[in-house]
């Protein structure tokens, strides 16, 4: 059977609004050109992100209901509990309100000198955190706190058009000799995030998951995974390792997480929740600093940043998760959009990852130089002509400048479109695949933009932009 259908059918609708292109055209202006400012009411098909817009099941709602608020001891904790240490196996877990609510308390830990009095003073200077691509609240946290966020990943996950099954690997001799550099001492811990959303929803190897865990013992710093994506992870190593077809997809997750000492995890991504997050960790004196850290910001150690009900739908959500099945619709689905653009000679980051389509913007639209934010100039487009919204990844997240204040681009200038799980149908996609070959007829008048207001860390959310002239 080569269809591949949906896993579930449709209970309640969300209707969407449709405008014309001059409704758009005004649109786009008042929000300066940057597609975080676009009213999400005024979007026809979002592909902004695929992060706490998935679609929940009856059986999340059901579990919505059962949510219970008690301040200390919540039942909903023990569930959530429960299930997080049957796929992730550490040993003390940690709810927080989203992804980087437990980065910013691991990095501000790791990275502070704690006084007698259990103050957190900075250290982070001169301190090194490899991963394979860290995400652009990953690095920001790292580099609040003073330290240097660095990318290790293999060449092929630089190059779009390459083939290789793990695009999200790290490069082992590149951090074997980056340790060899900085320092043991200098490195307070080594990430991997899973799936590379930043190099494109690639997958990252067991086997590469296994090596870098060694190295890191050898060297004694401590190994945390960036779990967003996991459970896609997991289906990408059964389906292209070896020795992986026909281990199950809770082995594998088990598997994976054995080689670490803790996670970072946003519920929003593969759990199917609208909010939440964790972070795991094994070691005991940092799961104590954490929680000082935890009970300061974000509430208690039995509810975190979240409430009960919050914690009812990840647990649910991350049940569902390991269904082999969804996982097997949404990866083909993700490639059914891939596909349709490469027929019609759109370039994108191959072979298609988890949860987005990656256009090359630098290929595409190769009259725009990166100092014209090509990845910006085509996420305009596509809201502009048919009201979808994606996001640039590209030198408006991740550019430089150097002392003379000139831009140092990023690697690559793409243009994501983020899935959300569960939202929409083929049509949808189908719709998408037709403007960007109508986009295509013109590419050629599509102008670059310019950077007219910004501000210091995360520019990319609030940035103001106006077309070149
Ligand atoms: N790590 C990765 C790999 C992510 O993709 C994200 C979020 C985070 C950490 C932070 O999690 O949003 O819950 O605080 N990614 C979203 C995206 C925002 O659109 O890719 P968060």
């Amino acid at each position: 059977m080569k269809t591949i259908i949906e896993p579930f059918r449709i209970k309640t609708v969300e209707y969407v609004k449709t405008t014309t292109q001059e409704e758009r055209e005004e649109i786009l202006k008042k929000a300066y050109y940057n597609t975080f400012l676009i009213p999400a009411e005024d979007v026809l098909i979002d592909l902004l992100t695929d992060s706490g817009t998935s679609a929940m099941s009856a059986k999340q709602w059901a579990a919505v209901m059962d949510g219970d608020e008690s301040y200390a001891g919540s039942k909903s904790y023990f569930k959530f509990e429960k299930i997080t240490k049957k796929i992730f196996g550490f040993k003390h877990i940690i709810p927080v309100h989203q992804g980087r609510a437990a980065e910013r308390i691991l990095f501000t830990m790791i990275l502070s000198d704690i006084d007698s009095d259990g103050r957190f003073i900075n250290a982070g200077k001169g301190k090194f955190i490899p991963s394979n691509n860290h995400f652009d609240t990953t690095r920001a946290n790292i580099e609040f706190n003073g330290a240097e966020a660095v990318d290790l990943v293999i060449e092929e996950g630089k190059h779009p058009e390459v083939i290789h099954p793990f695009k999200g690997n790290m490069d082992i001799e590149k951090l074997k000799a980056f340790i060899k550099e900085k320092g043991a001492k200098n490195i307070p811990v080594c990430m991997i995030t899973v799936t590379n959303n930043t190099g494109g929803g690639q997958p990252v190897s067991m086997e590469n998951i296994r090596m870098i865990s060694k190295i890191c013992n050898e060297n004694k710093i401590p190994f945390f995974i960036d779990a967003c994506r996991f459970a896609e992870n997991a289906y990408f190593i059964k389906i292209r390792e070896k020795g992986y077809e026909n281990k199950s997809i809770l082995e594998i997750c088990n598997e994976m997480f054995s080689y670490a000492d803790g996670c970072t995890m946003s519920a929003k991504k593969d759990a199917f929740a609208n909010i939440g997050g964790f972070l795991a960790i094994n070691n005991d004196e940092w799961y104590v600093n954490s929680k000082n850290l935890l009970i300061i910001t974000e509430g208690y150690e039995t509810y975190g940043g979240l409430s009960g009900r919050d914690m009812e739908a990840i647990a649910q959500g991350l049940d569902e998760i390991l269904d082999e099945s969804y996982l097997h619709y949404r990866i083909y689905s993700t490639k059914y959009l891939g596909e349709k653009l490469l027929a019609n000679n759109i370039p994108i980051i191959q072979p298609t990852g988890g949860h987005a389509i990656y256009v090359d913007a630098k290929n595409f639209l190769p009259h725009i130089p990166p100092e014209q934010f090509p990845g910006q100039a085509l996420s305009v487009e596509l809201y502009r002509y048919g009201g979808i919204r994606a996001v640039e990844i590209g030198s408006v997240m991740f550019a430089r400048y150097d002392k003379d204040g000139k831009m140092i681009p990023a690697d690559m200038e793409l243009v994501r479109l983020a899935i959300p799980r569960r939202v929409y149908t083929q049509s949808h996609i189908d719709y998408v695949a037709e403007i960007f070959c109508e986009i295509n007829k013109n590419k050629n008048k599509i102008k670059g933009v310019k950077i007219i207001e910004e501000p210091k860390f995360l520019r990319h959310f609030t940035a103001k932009f106006a077309p070149v002239d």
